[in-house]
């Protein structure tokens, strides 16, 4: 089956679609068009039950739960400084929130329950609407019983476009989500079992790329794509190898970074991490390269294929124009006169803490355990001053990965096992390796309750949470 593109939200698809999407203002130009209209962005977003056909004919669609009628949801875009709005509709018979994940934004935007906003119950609305200050690849999920939501398919991407992009062929956007489907391809039930909850989290057996299991995306010979990956898989880290070609990063959590080939060629991405990627497809055309999902050991898999058309290559020698990407206006952290706190991370298997403690906890931050939606009367993990810098020494104890998530804010990632990290790369989500310790930096300028935590589902609902309280 062909990859799709997810469906992305056009004007003409705001015109024609109506009910579930509609447009009032207008929505920026795509590409170059620094000039285009700065009116602001207003949308319909509506979550509810649907069915999805991810894994080809033979199966009956899934069950979902979908924003806008379509798993993973639309592709949102919307320009750097430009106001965004967006009315959330709430059609499950749950409530929700939507947060929108590395975005800095206003506290009361955040999309989280009982902190920052009340719940979004059965049939209400939310208007959501902040500018965002950052270019880049960010995403949108709900933040209410996060682990069965998100795993029943609510995700989608948020495109921020630069004024000024890079110059490319065509952009590619893919969403990766993994499903544990039952054999007639639907959602398994149980999630949340003691012991995944305890170990990796709930790993499917389905890993699709913008919904569908696909099987390859065409690409042409010479042509230079970008290529912004989402993982928003409730637990599943992937490590993807482009067999045949040389991937240049230049973004990761839609932060630029200095353009580099990912270590070892493989492009390491924990739930909630995103990347740009510039790739020049240099393959022969007629010919196919596999992408290689190798994280986990012996278990390594093809998430897709990229199939070469056989048409004659679009220019001889890659091109030669800039890949690097204009900076964003984030403030720089001055390590000197920074707060320096730790945070333990504790627990899982092999944790000593149990299997699951007090109120289903599996996980601890510093000894305390936040679960379910976040227990907004526990008191925050920290509370830091506005305006300093902060420096996060997050220390594994734990025998898991964790892909360590902060809101409302981007972080330097200076160290890992006191070894400098080259570039100090921004991020909102840095993934942490058994037993290892990373800091982090940032300064602490968004005043608010904001989140930090485990972005494996289960492993934040069971304790990995907490609050940090910027006055
Ligand atoms: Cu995408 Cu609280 O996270
Ligand atoms: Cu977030
Ligand atoms: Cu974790």
């Amino acid at each position: 089956m062909p990859i799709n593109t997810p469906p992305e939200l056009t004007r003409r698809q705001f015109w024609k679609a109506g009910g579930a999407l509609a447009l009032a203002g207008g929505l920026p130009a795509k590409g170059h068009a620094a000039t285009a209209t700065s009116a602001p962005v207003s949308l319909r977003l509506t979550a509810a039950p649907a069915h999805a056909p991810m894994v080809g004919d033979d199966h009956p669609a899934t069950a979902v739960w979908a924003y806008g009628g379509s798993v993973p949801g639309p592709v949102l875009r919307v320009r750097q400084g430009v106001r965004f709005r967006a009315v959330v509709e709430n059609r499950l018979d749950e409530s929700t929130t939507v947060h929108w994940h590395g975005i800095r934004l206003p506290n009361a935007m955040d999309g989280v329950p009982g902190l920052t906003q009340p719940p979004i119950r059965p049939g209400g609305r939310f208007a959501y609407e902040f500018t965002p200050p950052d270019a880049g690849t960010f995403w949108y999920h709900p933040h209410d019983n996060s682990l069965v939501q998100q795993g029943r398919g609510l995700a989608g991407a948020l495109i921020v476009e630069e004024a000024e992009p890079p110059r490319v062929d065509r952009e590619l956007v893919w969403v990766i989500q993994d499903w544990r489907l039952t054999r007639d391809a639907q959602v398994a039930p149980g999630f949340g079992g003691r012991m995944e909850t305890a170990m990796a989290g709930r790993l499917g057996n389905t890993v699709t790329v913008n919904g569908r299991v696909p099987d390859a995306v065409r690409v042409r010979s010479g042509e230079r794509v970008r290529l912004r990956i989402v993982n928003a898989a409730t637990a599943r880290i992937v490590a993807l190898r482009f067999e045949g070609h040389r991937p240049v990063v230049v973004a990761l959590d839609g932060q630029p970074c200095a353009p580099h080939e990912p270590v070892g060629g493989r492009l390491l991405l924990g739930p909630a991490m995103r990347a740009d990627v510039i790739l020049d497809m240099a393959g022969k055309p007629g010919s196919r390269h596999a992408v290689i999902d190798d994280f986990y050991d012996r278990l390594a898999y093809e998430l897709v294929a990229l199939a070469y058309e056989r048409a004659a290559p679009l220019r001889d020698h890659a091109l030669d124009a800039p890949v690097r990407l204009p900076p964003n206006p984030l403030p720089e952290p001055d390590l000197a006169s920074a707060e320096r706190h730790e945070l333990v991370l504790q627990g899982g298997m092999m944790g000593g803490m149990g299997m699951m403690g007090m109120r289903g906890a599996a996980w601890a931050i510093n000894g305390m355990s936040m679960t379910g939606k976040g227990d907004t009367d526990m008191p925050p993990l920290l509370s830091l001053a506005r305006g300093r810098t902060c420096v996060l020494s997050l220390r594994n104890e734990t025998a898991w990965w964790h892909p360590m998530h902060l809101h409302g804010h981007s972080f330097r990632v200076l160290t890992r096992n006191g070894t400098a990290v080259a570039g100090a790369e921004w991020g909102d989500t840095v993934l942490v390796e058994p037993r290892q310790t990373v800091e982090v930096a940032f300064v602490a300028d968004n005043p608010g309750a904001w989140m930090l935590h485990c972005h494996v589902m289960d492993h934040e609902v069971s304790g990995l949470m907490g609050v940090l309280r910027v006055a």
